[in-house]
């Protein structure tokens, strides 16, 4: 309990926050998918944003494209009956006007009639066919006289053509012919073609952009779950994804929540039956040592405070609480007598006492799980300036969380009393720890402790240490 309320008090960052806001930017710069440790990356080409963004552009695509031959083949089919039915009224118009001059063989009749219909520009030929197949006039002279013994011909390729009987009393005298042409309705079906490309080209243009851009706001919150799952794979038990929609895939986010939120408690009560079977070891411990009640939650509480500032995430913060716990469990192998023996030490014994780190690391390297605590218990009497021991480490050779536990646990042997003598003020422990900085401490721990002292942040653990202790 002691330990959360010293991260607390300590202001401690949040595991995981560096590297999430490392994430950030790194997503800005787009260097994300490459970089970013637990982040496999995903080729373009093969992510779902590429894939759904493709598939609904071409479907857009197919669908302006089907439209637009729609729409030209309606407007072709239209004109074209439009000009069928000209044809056809122009062939009445000619049938009408031709059966009286046709009657009396007037040939002189017959040539305005034909030219007037020919002056159309879209007119390509008129002409008269008496009743035995002879073209009696044509709007292309030189036809005329030609005998058409099969009938009225198949028009030309471009032309539509309307032939007329003509008709007196029952009895077909001649055939009216008109074709015309089919270049204007071609021309207007490009005319139409030109015009509609460029809107349809914008228009399927700025689809496309709205396609892609809606692909990336919904399968980002695939991606946003798919990179959750990713860090939970590492380990991650702290993630959440937040998604407030109702379907499918924030049903799914739902219960991926669900089932870290029950993972994490899971392992949450897992590391707490630890700590409690440790803090347990520790207490046997120091029932073998009345000076030291309570040494080892103080160490351990004040430790973590310290490692918090340092914005140590999780997981080292546990492995420095475990060590400062135990880092003293190596006295267990100690000669008896020596451990609590009231008096200065001989010799012998304080070469006897020297030797307790590295029992004690050897009595936790036997556990897989604390194989950097007894790492870290090793070397928590070793000197910031090389004069400590079992190695006579110096600086940064030290482990970070022995040059914690080393500072915290002489601050705090300093305030307590020990067989050997009466504990110090609290003046003159924090003078000492000032005066060791550089020499047997970190200085940068130094600094760090003063202003967790300065903050209350010391007293208060030890207080709730002691309460805790009855
Ligand atoms: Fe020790």
């Amino acid at each position: 309990m002691e330990i959360e309320a010293a991260r607390t008090m300590a202001g401690g960052v949040e595991a995981g926050k560096g590297t999430r806001f490392t994430r950030r930017i790194m997503e800005r710069l787009g260097f994300e998918k490459q970089r970013v440790k637990g982040r496999e990356g995903v080729p373009l080409l093969a992510s779902l944003r590429w894939k759904v963004a493709i598939s609904f552009s071409l479907l857009l695509l197919l669908v302006v494209g089907l439209t637009f031959l729609a729409f030209i083949r309606f407007e072709w089919v239209f004109l074209g009956q439009e000009a069928q039915k000209r044809a056809q009224s122009l062939a009445r118009y000619l049938a009408v006007n031709a059966r009286d001059p046709l009657l009396a063989l007037d040939d002189l009749r017959l040539g305005p009639i034909t030219e007037s219909i020919n002056q159309d520009e879209d007119v390509r030929y008129a002409f008269l066919m008496d009743h035995q197949g002879k073209v009696v006039y044509h709007s292309q002279t030189e036809r005329t006289g030609v005998v058409l013994s099969r009938g009225v011909p198949d028009p030309p390729g471009g032309v539509i053509q309307a032939s007329l009987p003509i008709m007196v009393e029952g009895v077909r005298v001649g055939t009216a012919v008109v074709g015309v042409g089919t270049d204007h309705i071609r021309r207007a079906v490009v005319t139409t073609a030109l015009g509609l490309i460029i809107p349809l080209a914008v228009g399927a243009g700025l689809g496309i952009l709205g396609i892609f851009l809606l692909a990336g706001h919904h399968v980002k919150r695939v991606e946003r779950l798919e990179e959750a799952v990713q860090a939970l794979g590492y380990g991650d038990l702290r993630v959440h994804v937040h998604d407030k929609s109702r379907d499918e895939v924030g049903r799914l986010t739902r219960h991926f929540n669900l089932m870290v939120a029950q993972l994490h408690s899971a392992r949450r009560q897992i590391e707490r039956n630890f700590k409690e079977t440790i803090s347990a070891l520790a207490t046997a411990f120091e029932a073998k040592d009345k000076y030291t009640r309570g040494h080892c939650e103080r160490v351990a509480g004040i430790s973590v405070a310290l490692g918090s500032k340092l914005e140590m995430d999780e997981a080292r913060l546990n492995e420095l609480e475990m060590a400062a716990i135990l880092h003293d469990v190596g006295k267990i192998g100690v000669e008896g007598g020596v451990v609590g023996k009231v008096g200065p030490l001989s010799e012998g014994e304080v070469d006897d006492m020297k030797g307790h780190p590295e029992i004690g690391s050897r009595i936790l390297h036997q556990l897989t799980s604390l194989q950097k605590v007894s790492l870290f218990v090793r070397h928590h009497h070793e000197h910031y300036d090389g004069t400590g021991y079992p190695r006579g480490l110096m600086e940064s050779e030290i482990p970070l969380a022995s040059r914690i536990i080393h500072l915290v646990d002489a601050f705090d042997a300093m305030t307590t009393d020990r067989p050997y003598r009466e504990a110090l003020s609290r003046e003159e422990a924090l003078m000492r720890v000032r005066e060791g900085s550089g020499k047997q401490f970190d200085p940068m721990l130094v600094d760090l402790f003063f202003l967790l002292e300065e903050e209350g942040v010391i007293e208060a653990i030890c207080e709730e240490v002691e309460e805790s202790k009855g």
